[in-house]
């Protein structure tokens, strides 16, 4: 891993996370959702904002994850929200490919 890499956190090998796919990783205690949309990598916390739950036992459609508690959906790609009961977006972190390698961090 390069020096300039230093506190991103390694989360699978873009080979590993297809179209519509999506995955969790860690930095420290912020569990961090990572999704593929049409090639895209995006993150944000795996926390949704209504009460907490954890947005990756949910199912991708398209752009959108839908929380599994309450039904609130998020666009990935942002953190919005897009429905009651959920109104606050997720926070949304950064994501770099270094070398085939998907990384991210949480940056607040
Ligand atoms: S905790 Fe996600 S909609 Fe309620």
């Amino acid at each position: 891993m390069s020096a300039d890499l230093n506190g991103w956190q390694a989360v699978c090998p873009m080979a590993e996370l297809l179209p519509g796919e999506h995955t969790v990783c860690f930095d420290g205690d912020t569990a961090i959702l990572v999704c593929n949309i049409d090639g895209e990598i995006y993150a944000l916390e795996d926390k949704c904002t209504h009460q907490d739950f954890e947005l990756s036992p949910g199912k991708l459609d398209g752009a959108e994850i839908e929380c599994v508690l309450h039904g609130a959906r998020f666009d990935v790609r942002t953190g919005q929200a897009l429905c009651a009961p959920a109104y606050a977006p997720v926070p949304k972190f950064p994501v770099r490919i270094d070398n085939g390698m998907i990384y991210t961090r949480d940056d607040r």
